[in-house]
């Protein structure tokens, strides 16, 4: 139960920020293009758009539900649910006592999604930190134009493995002084203040970037759904980016439920998320894609955004103050994703084991910042450790996001729908103001145990084949 006023959400527009802050981030703006980008452009954000209503809003709802019913974080909750901790009964739709493979499955799934989470934040940090580096390099070369040079940052910045490591270390201590205070301070204030902050500059960019004469073609490219550039792997591709997107499967959604008040209404929630989420990837990519085309770039990997927007801003009128801006909307955003991130971790640690917050965030920081050398290191020092075809770093992207993610989503979102007393599950959803409500309860009952398990396989099984 909430033993605290700071437990709980002051307000609904304090949720909304940090969940929104939490589901916007480098995933919109710095994976979604690259990802779209690799798969052929609009037929694959076509599949994503689908996916997102279809498959990833009902299980944020699941995610969020779980967490408000419980009133728990992920690992606590699904303790609950196995009889490892009190409140059993209110819970759980079956009285028979959980088999010994069940409670294994159930502690599994926490693990499996809180070392996600770990991994995930950790190279997350490390793409933060080149998002830093640019940063700081727009900055100076204001004062002096005559230090701007696109290609050397990156090229510096890639061949310069410690200053990566050193820069993934600074985000990391901003987002644990931030998470280690209190909720209000840590969550609802600094993403209240960088949320409005990101939006506005988004639109104004993106403004700005739809008036190259590029923009027709990147509007082609983003929108017009070519379906022989779709591959086996771009279901599994498509889902997975939208659990990373929506921040699904990671638990961080069951927290953020957790805080939520009696009142909220959860289908609403999630739906508001994922609209604006989808809405903010697809003006990312309207933002991105113009820019991309107007230098002839080559499409390509994690280094896509990295390598395009700073060799173009020297070409753009007001070219370093539009950077600037840039890159400080990209920072806010991953800044306010990483948080979630941590909070997700402090949260769940703090609840099983009494950890106070201020320690949790320190000790899962520096456990980060270890994880973090790999890939930090991973174009430089270790670039001839290949795995899989790839560079460290984007092998881990893409073994977490397209593999272990959407194996996490599923499992919580089965352990939602099967295991959740009904009448909790009904309450939450069925509004007797809203006509439609009853319905739609019956939908999304539907989607979680018919719909989602075949696709989820078959994502998995084309990916599988694709690889071989
Ligand atoms: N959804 C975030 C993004 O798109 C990533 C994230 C996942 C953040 C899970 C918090 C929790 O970048």
């Amino acid at each position: 139960m909430p033993d605290s006023k700071s437990t709980v959400f002051e307000t609904r527009l304090g949720f909304y920020l940090a969940a929104i802050g939490s589901a916007f981030g480098l995933g919109n703006l710095w994976r979604f293009p690259y990802v779209v980008a690799q798969n052929g452009g609009g037929a694959f954000v076509l599949l994503y758009l689908l996916l997102v209503f279809l498959i990833g809003m009902p299980f944020l709802i699941g995610e969020l539900l779980l967490g408000k019913v419980a009133r728990n974080s992920l690992s606590p909750a699904l303790q609950k649910l196995s009889g490892e901790r009190y409140q059993v009964r209110e819970l759980r739709q079956s009285t028979v006592e959980p088999s010994w493979a069940l409670k294994f499955c159930l502690r599994n799934i926490g693990r499996l999604s809180l070392f996600i989470t770990l991994v995930v934040l950790a190279y997350y940090a490390v793409i933060s930190g080149w998002v830093l580096h640019f940063f700081m390099q727009l900055v100076v070369s204001i004062f002096d134009p005559s230090r701007f040079h696109p290609d050397g940052s990156l090229r510096f910045l890639l061949e310069n493995g410690w200053l990566q490591l050193f820069l993934t270390s600074v985000h990391l201590m901003i987002v644990a002084v931030i998470v280690g205070k209190d909720l209000e301070f840590g969550l609802e204030k600094w993403v209240g203040y960088c949320m409005p902050v990101f939006v506005i500059l988004l639109i104004v960019l993106a403004v700005q970037s739809m008036s190259l004469q590029s923009a027709n073609e990147a509007l082609r490219f983003l929108f017009y759904p070519d379906f022989a550039k779709l591959n086996l792997a771009s279901l599994g591709q498509a889902l997975g980016h939208v659990f990373f997107t929506l921040s699904v499967g990671f638990g961080s959604m069951v927290t953020f439920g957790s805080y939520l008040r009696e009142k909220a209404y959860l289908p609403m929630a999630g739906f508001r998320v994922s609209t604006l989420d989808s809405v903010l990837s697809l003006w990312a990519g309207a933002m991105i894609f113009p820019l991309v085309v107007y230098g002839g770039a080559e499409f390509s990997g994690p280094q896509l955004l990295f390598q395009t927007v700073p060799h173009l801003l020297k070409d753009l009128p007001g070219g370093l103050w539009f950077g600037v801006g840039f890159f400080l909307c990209l920072y806010l955003a991953s800044l306010g994703a990483s948080i979630g991130l941590l909070e997700n971790i402090v949260a769940n640690w703090r609840e099983v084991r009494r950890v106070p917050r201020s320690r949790g965030a320190g000790l899962v920081a520096v456990g980060c910042f270890f994880l973090a050398v790999g890939p930090a290191l991973s174009s430089s020092v270790l670039s001839n450790l290949r795995v899989g075809g790839r560079g460290l770093l984007e092998f881990l992207d893409a073994a977490l996001i397209n593999w272990c993610l959407p194996i996490a989503a599923f499992m919580i979102s089965q352990v939602v729908c099967w295991m959740l007393k009904t009448e909790l599950m009904r309450d939450e959803f069925v509004d007797p103001d809203l006509p439609g409500s009853a319905k739609l309860y019956k939908h999304w009952i539907f989607v979680l145990r018919d719909i989602s398990g075949p696709v989820v396989v078959i994502a998995l099984i084309l990916q599988l084949i694709n690889s071989i």
